[in-house]
């Protein structure tokens, strides 16, 4: 399991103080919406400055269509982020389109997809799916597997399911994770480091946990010790 820290803080300051901070650490940082559109591909070179051996999570969440998500992609690639991601809702031919196009490419980042975001519940969801959360995340699981896709979102309950669906080795990253029972926050499906370990994640998200502590290099040491 690998431990990836999101950049939440707001602004860029904060968030490469904190990147400084945990630097000598074998772990992923995710760059989310927020970040990338104000502080852009700079903030990623100047992560990389900090410790060349950051991996680097691009949380775009990509949605649109075919040839656009696969031009999108070609541009994340170029950038040299390691792994990044795009709605499964998109489409097969979209999901399709963008592995085809990172084929050009000797190293490619590892390609996500989102399944259902979490801020749905059942009500929303059906009115725009007509069906439901635990059918959906399967069945855009299976397409993204059939796609090339590298993984899934999804939370840590689906993880061992999505993996009996596909594979052992189709990476779940599941965000939502309260290392030691810390505080939810807005999160409501949460679950600790264990029950992380129990479902098979491969990836675990943590943000507030950790740069909300007074001690962020403490808790990153912490929840690597115990992976
Ligand atoms: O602070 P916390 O640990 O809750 O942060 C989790 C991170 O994972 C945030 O950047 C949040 O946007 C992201 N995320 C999530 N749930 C998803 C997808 C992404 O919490 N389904």
């Amino acid at each position: 399991m690998k431990l990836c820290v999101a950049l939440d803080l707001p602004t860029k300051d904060e968030n490469i103080k904190l990147a400084r901070n945990i630097k000598d650490f074998d772990i992923w940082l995710k760059v989310g919406l927020r970040s990338y559109i104000r502080d852009g591909k700079e903030f990623i070179q100047e992560l990389k400055e900090i410790n060349s051996n950051f991996n680097i999570f691009l949380d775009l969440k990509l949605y649109d269509i075919p040839n656009t998500m696969a031009d999108a992609a070609e541009e994340i690639a170029k950038i040299g982020v390691e792994m990044f991601n795009i709605h499964a809702s998109a489409g097969k031919e979209a999901m399709n389109m963008v592995m085809q196009r990172l084929k050009t490419f000797e190293k490619r980042p590892l390609v996500l997809a989102v399944t259902v975001l979490t801020s749905f519940d059942e009500k929303s969801f059906k009115y725009i799916y007509n069906d439901s959360i635990e059918n959906k995340a399967n069945q855009f699981s299976i397409d993204a597997y059939k796609a090339g896709l590298d993984g899934v979102v999804c939370s840590v309950f689906e993880s061992k399911k999505i993996k009996e669906l596909t594979s052992k080795d189709f990476i779940t990253l599941t965000p939502g994770i309260r290392p030691f029972g810390e505080d939810k926050g807005d999160q409501k499906r949460v679950a600790d480091l264990k029950i992380a370990k129990e479902n098979l994640s491969d990836f675990i998200v943590v943000g507030r946990p950790i740069y909300k502590s007074s001690n962020p290099k403490e808790i990153v040491e912490k929840i690597l010790t115990n992976l």
